[in-house]
């Protein structure tokens, strides 16, 4: 007689990111060991804080004016609540994605953070090789201190995007373009907002201002086009009958901020402290980095310099979004800059809302500001992003454990997606939609 009652082994379920990661880490405490940065925002805001200085905290953790941006981007993701459906039968879970042609593991690509010389000197190759082992696509900031080349021969083979700032010199936007195409960038991101630096109270009672002291001009320090502007300012300094320079009082900090010049600028330390160059090249990308009169009539015009996907970031008003498609722009982000250029500032999750509204479902509207886990993300996907940037966490994660910090940062916020999504009976990114968020009673 045979044994009707066997039953088939059910096929094992795919562990997914969540379980992974949390598998990892319990697995490592049997032998008494903690992950490298704390798993929850709190926790690793603080342990950032502490292994950061007060000019390199002030920088990143600083927002404008009185931080009610910053507040503001948070509070909006506590007035929605997640309303998890049973009983769906998701054993596995698909995070993958895809936007204006590049393939993402999960919904999440890592914001332009500039300046990141204050936490790390490697931040940019630090994020870039993180990016590299999560497969998360880095967007490079236009205020690196490392090279767009190097940074984007440090990710292997997952996919960068190279963020601009608009100078007033329309050749270095240029230049700036083509390195970012001959670099194999997937989009360039036209950040909006920045045309002039926001009030920062942080950094304005340290009179402390990254690139003053050579830091984040890297990008610029390293071109070709940007060099030509230089030396035109160093030969017309030169000329006979040209005005003194302003020399700051020779103090302790000023000796350090010219070292810190020197050190910054691209060859070596000894011929940089006998240049005018180095000192020349900060003031002129004081000078002409942003550009305050930045109009549409200067974004009409990228269409025909790059073939790149064209992407706004700092997009909050519907109108403003829905002129940015109409000319022919490929993506937005929504996004406040993480509250750092105007205090008092709409939520970025509740812009996204309305842009999304105003849109339709059609175009690629990304989104970024107070996001800090993943079930934020999930929000956010809930709420009309296709995806999201993750800014201030990965740099604390690096503040705190440099490019492993960074790497658990992301797995982290991916596994909670996973396991978000996983209790909510969500199967696949496409599916976490409106229905299952709420306005918080
Ligand atoms: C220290 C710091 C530097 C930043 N630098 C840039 C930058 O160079 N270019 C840019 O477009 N955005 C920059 N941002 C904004 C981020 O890309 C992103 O919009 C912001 O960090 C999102 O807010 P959150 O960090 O609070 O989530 C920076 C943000 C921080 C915190």
């Amino acid at each position: 007689m045979t044994d009707d009652t066997s039953q088939p082994v059910p096929d094992p379920v795919a562990i997914g990111p969540g379980r992974a990661r949390q598998g990892e880490i319990y697995r490592a405490g049997i032998s008494g060991l903690r992950p490298a940065v704390p798993t929850d925002f709190a926790g690793l805001e603080q342990a950032a804080r502490k292994a950061s200085t007060p000019r390199g905290w002030a920088y990143v953790a600083g927002g404008a004016g009185e931080g009610r941006t910053m507040r503001n981007n948070r509070e909006a993701f506590d007035r929605w609540a997640i309303v998890p459906r049973m009983l769906r039968g998701v054993g596995e879970r698909d995070l993958s994605t895809s936007v204006l042609g590049t393939d993402l593991p999960a919904p999440l690509l890592l914001a332009p953070v500039g300046a990141g010389q204050l936490i790390d000197p490697d931040a940019d190759l630090h994020t870039a090789r993180a990016a590299a082992a999560t497969g998360v696509p880095y967007v490079f900031t236009n205020q690196g201190g490392t090279p767009l080349e190097e940074t984007a021969a440090a990710m292997g083979s997952t996919p960068h995007w190279m963020q601009l700032y608009w100078s007033v010199d329309e050749g270095l936007v240029d230049s700036l373009l083509q390195r970012a195409e001959a670099s194999g960038a997937g989009a360039v991101v036209v950040t909006l907002d920045t045309t002039v630096l926001g009030w920062r109270p942080q950094d304005l009672n340290l009179g402390s201002l990254p690139f003053a002291q050579g830091l984040g001009i890297g990008q610029y320090t390293s071109d070709a086009r940007f060099g030509e502007i230089v030396a035109e300012r160093v030969e017309r300094a030169q000329a006979p009958g040209a005005p003194a320079a302003d020399k700051p009082k020779v103090t302790l900090a000023a000796i350090r901020s010219l070292l810190s010049i020197t050190r910054s600028h691209p060859g070596s330390f000894w011929s940089n402290l006998r240049s005018p160059v180095p000192r020349a090249a900060v003031e002129t990308f004081l000078d002409i980095y942003s550009n305050p009169r930045l109009s549409w009539d200067h974004v009409a015009t990228l269409r025909d310099r790059t073939r790149l996907p064209i992407v706004l970031k700092g997009v909050l008003h519907p109108d403003d979004a829905r002129r940015a498609f109409d000319l022919g722009i490929d993506g937005i982000v929504v996004s406040n800059h993480g509250g750092r250029q105007v205090d008092s500032s709409i939520a970025s999750l509740d812009a996204l809302v309305a842009v999304r509204d105003a849109v339709g479902p059609e175009p690629t509207v990304l989104m970024d500001s107070g996001i800090r886990t993943g079930a934020d993300v999930f929000t956010a996907i809930a709420l009309g992003a296709d995806a999201v940037l993750l800014g201030r966490p990965y740099m604390y994660g690096m503040a705190v454990a440099g490019q492993r910090g960074v790497e658990e940062v992301v797995a982290n916020v991916v596994a909670e997606l996973d396991l978000t999504m996983a209790l909510s009976g969500v199967a696949d990114v496409a599916s976490i939609g409106r229905d299952l968020v709420v306005p918080r009673a």
